[in-house]
C-alpha cells in the first residue's frame, strides 16, 4: 500500500491527487495520495521524516526549503535549485525536479516531430523558476540553440551561466527579441503573465512567425491565454500548459512506482476540470 503526499501551503485545491489516485487505479497499484498543508516548514517537515511514507510532491513555497532536509538530490535538480518530488528509500529522502522534464515531455506527446530537437531553436519568455527547468530539460536534448528573453536580463544570463555547457545559448532583452521569434521553432512563455484576473496581458506581441513553429503557454488559467490566440490567429500550432502538470507527475508516479502511468484521455479530462 503505497502513500504519497503532497507538501505545500496553499494547497487546498490543487489537482495532485486527482491525477496520482487515476495513476494508481491506471497501475493497478493501492495506495494514498493526500494533501498535507504544512505552515511551519522546519518543524512540521522533521515531523514528516518519522513517518512511514514512499515519497511525497512539495510545491510553493518549499520548493527550495526542502533542500537541506535531503539526503540525496539528483543533479539536475541541484543545478536548478529546486525539487517538487522526494523519494524516500529505507528512510532516506531523495529530491528530483520533474517539472522541466514533465513540461517537455508533455510538449513531445503532443508533436511527435519534437522528439528530436537538433536543429531546433528555441526561445524561451521570462527567467523565473518555471524557465530553470525547462531550460535544464531542454538543454538535455541538444537544441541547435536555446535563447531566453527577460525583461531583467541578468536573471537569464545566470540561468544559462549555471548550466555553463552550452555556450551556443544566448540571454536577450525581452524588448529585443522580436527577430528570434520570427525564426524561432518553439516559443515558451514560462512566466505567470496573461494569468487570471490578468488575463488580457501577453508578455510580448509575436511576431508573425515560421509557419511550422509551435506556441507554448505554461499559464493554464485560462487555458486559452492571450499569448496563444495571438499564436492562433495566424494559425500556427499551440500547445496548452495544463498538459504539464499530468507530465511532472507521471515522471514523479515513476520515480515512486517503477511504473510509467498511461496520461491518455486524462488530458481532457484536465481541461474539463479546469475549465469548470
Ligand atoms: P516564478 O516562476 O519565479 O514564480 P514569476 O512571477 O512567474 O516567477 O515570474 C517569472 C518571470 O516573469 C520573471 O522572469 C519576470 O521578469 P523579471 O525577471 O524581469 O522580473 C517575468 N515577468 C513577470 N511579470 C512580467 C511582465 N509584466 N512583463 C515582463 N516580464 C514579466
Amino acid at each position: 500500500m503505497y502513500e504519497f503526499r503532497l507538501i505545500g501551503y496553499p494547497i487546498k485545491h490543487s489537482l495532485s491527487p486527482w491525477i496520482h489516485k487515476t495513476f494508481l487505479q491506471g497501475t493497478g497499484l493501492e495506495g494514498n495520495y493526500t494533501l498535507h498543508e504544512i505552515k511551519e516548514f522546519e518543524k512540521e517537515i522533521i515531523e514528516l521524516k518519522k513517518e512511514a511514507i514512499h515519497g511525497f510532491n512539495i510545491t510553493v513555497p518549499y520548493k527550495e526549503k526542502i533542500i537541506p532536509y535531503l539526503d540525496e538530490i539528483d543533479p539536475a535538480a541541484k543545478v536548478i535549485g529546486a525539487v517538487n518530488t522526494v523519494h524516500v528509500v529505507d528512510g532516506k529522502w531523495i529530491g528530483y525536479n520533474t517539472d522541466g522534464s514533465g513540461y517537455v515531455r508533455a510538449l513531445q506527446d503532443s508533436y511527435k516531430q519534437l522528439n528530436d530537437l537538433s536543429g531546433k531553436q528555441i526561445v524561451l519568455l521570462g527567467a523565473g523558476g518555471a524557465a530553470k527547468g525547462i531550460y535544464a530539460a531542454f538543454a538535455q536534448e541538444n537544441p541547435e540553440k536555446i535563447t531566453i528573453a527577460n525583461r531583467t536580463v541578468e536573471k537569464a544570463e545566470a540561468i544559462i551561466q549555471m548550466h555553463g555547457d552550452r555556450e551556443v545559448d544566448q540571454a536577450v532583452s525581452i524588448h529585443h527579441v522580436k527577430p528570434l521569434l520570427e525564426t524561432a521553432d518553439i516559443i515558451v512563455q514560462t512566466s505567470s503573465v496573461g494569468m487570471k484576473p490578468h488575463a488580457e496581458e501577453v508578455i510580448v506581441p509575436l511576431p508573425r512567425l515560421k509557419r511550422s513553429a509551435v506556441v507554448s503557454d505554461i499559464v493554464y488559467q485560462p487555458i486559452e491565454t492571450a499569448f496563444l490566440k495571438q499564436a492562433l490567429e495566424q494559425g500556427i500550432a499551440i500547445h496548452h500548459g495544463h498538459t504539464m502538470l499530468l507530465y511532472q507527475a507521471q515522471y514523479a508516479f515513476e520515480i515512486w512506482t517503477g511504473k510509467k502511468p498511461t496520461v491518455g484521455k486524462m488530458t481532457h479530462e484536465l481541461k474539463e476540470i479546469l475549465e469548470g
